[in-house]
């Protein structure tokens, strides 16, 4: 198959593309390089053995967009990766968020109802499930409506692709709520590239250790969970992008279906279990202290994984272990930014 894959240099992006070129198909990759780097096209390169297809261009212009479709003839599918992701930066340019995240999927429909394709993944996220009553989550689980406008774009993206793909023959779309990834590829020639100071733990974490930041701090050890910190499914991201590849594979036998999918371990784990993982993976020491709850966190969610099991015979098998030493490989590489 022939799959365009948007946003494909970013985190997740990248490593899908090395997993789908693996299961042996085809990449177009587009990204604007907002949020990352054309070092991601050298590293995927180098992984893959090969020269792959990559167009610096804005999902947001029609113009570039028509022409990357034009050339590239028939495609059968996209992965839709590309969006910008940070729930405190949605706060202050919500009208940039909903443009990119919300705009950019319609764009993507203008170009299926031109072109034609038979496969759309979108990246959603367990954002829509808020702090649910009952954990863990299943896909069925209310979706209640977000305090932001990062999590209102994924909702509202989620709820008109569905209708689109209902009026859309010959379309098929997956819906994959992602819980909370991290880690990074065994080689460590791909991994997150977070910009500035992380708002996300693991980048967090790697980066106390690195000596980049003094001391993380654990927010909240009063929850009502086993050790008073807050728990998340932390699901590595290789697991999560094999879940692509089975998605895409999946929907080629179906006819005209959308299905949403949570993606994750099934497994909680709290804040400080993530930290003990990782001093003992790496042997070090991490200097953190316990703080004040985070405005705007939850307390705990995991997922049921039972759907995205039988349905897509998909299932994550590293452990937080691996999450949290390929972490730390990842970051051994990197150079602190001036
Ligand atoms: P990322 O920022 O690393 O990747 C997104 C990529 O898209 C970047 O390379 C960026 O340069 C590119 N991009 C952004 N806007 C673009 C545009 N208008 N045109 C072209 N390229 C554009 O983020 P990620 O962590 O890899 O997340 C990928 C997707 O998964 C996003 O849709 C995100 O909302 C979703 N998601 C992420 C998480 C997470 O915790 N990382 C959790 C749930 C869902
Ligand atoms: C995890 C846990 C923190 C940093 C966010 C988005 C969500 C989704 C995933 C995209 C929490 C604690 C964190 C630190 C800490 N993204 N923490 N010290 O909050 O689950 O979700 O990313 O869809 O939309 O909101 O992830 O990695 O920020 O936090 O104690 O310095 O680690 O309080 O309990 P979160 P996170």
């Amino acid at each position: 198959m022939k799959i365009l894959v948007t946003g494909g240099l970013g985190y997740i992006g990248s490593h899908t593309v090395y997993e789908v070129i693996r299961n042996g198909h085809q990449v177009v990759i587009i990204d604007n390089l907002s949020n990352t780097s054309k070092d991601v096209l050298g590293a995927l390169n180098q992984l893959t053995g090969r020269e792959l297809t990559f167009y610096e261009a804005d999902i947001l212009n029609m113009n570039h967009l028509t022409a990357i479709f034009e050339k590239e003839g028939p495609i059968d599918g996209v992965i839709h990766f590309a969006a910008k992701k940070s729930v405190n930066e949605s706060l202050e340019k919500p009208a940039y968020y909903y443009d990119n995240n919300v705009a950019g999927v319609i764009n993507l429909m203008k170009m299926i109802d031109r072109f034609g394709l038979k496969y759309f993944v979108f990246s959603s996220s367990c954002t829509v499930y808020g702090q649910p009553e009952i954990i863990p989550v299943s896909e069925e689980t209310q979706i209640v409506k977000s305090p932001t406008p990062y999590g209102n774009s994924k909702i509202i993206a989620e709820m008109i692709l569905e209708e689109y793909t209902k009026l859309k023959p010959g379309l098929s779309t997956v819906m994959l709520r992602y819980f909370n990834p991290v880690g990074a590829h065994e080689t460590a020639l791909i991994g997150e590239l977070p910009i500035g100071i992380p708002s996300n733990l693991m980048p967090f974490i790697t980066q106390t250790a690195a000596g980049w930041r003094e001391q993380l701090k654990v927010f909240g050890n009063d929850y009502d969970t086993r050790d008073g910190t807050a728990i998340r499914d932390y699901i590595h991201v290789v697991d999560l992008a094999d879940a692509h590849v089975k998605a895409i594979e999946w929907m080629v036998p179906q006819n005209d279906v959308v299905e949403v999918f949570n993606i994750g371990t099934g497994n909680g784990h709290t804040v400080l279990e993530v930290v003990h993982s990782f001093e003992k993976t790496t042997g070090m020491k991490l200097n953190y202290a316990l703080v004040e709850r985070r405005a705007g966190d939850i307390e705990q969610i995991w997922a049921d994984t039972t759907k995205s099991e039988q349905i897509l015979g998909w299932k994550a098998n590293r452990t937080l272990d691996d999450m949290t030493l390929s972490a730390w490989r990842w970051q051994e590489r990197l150079s602190k930014p001036k």
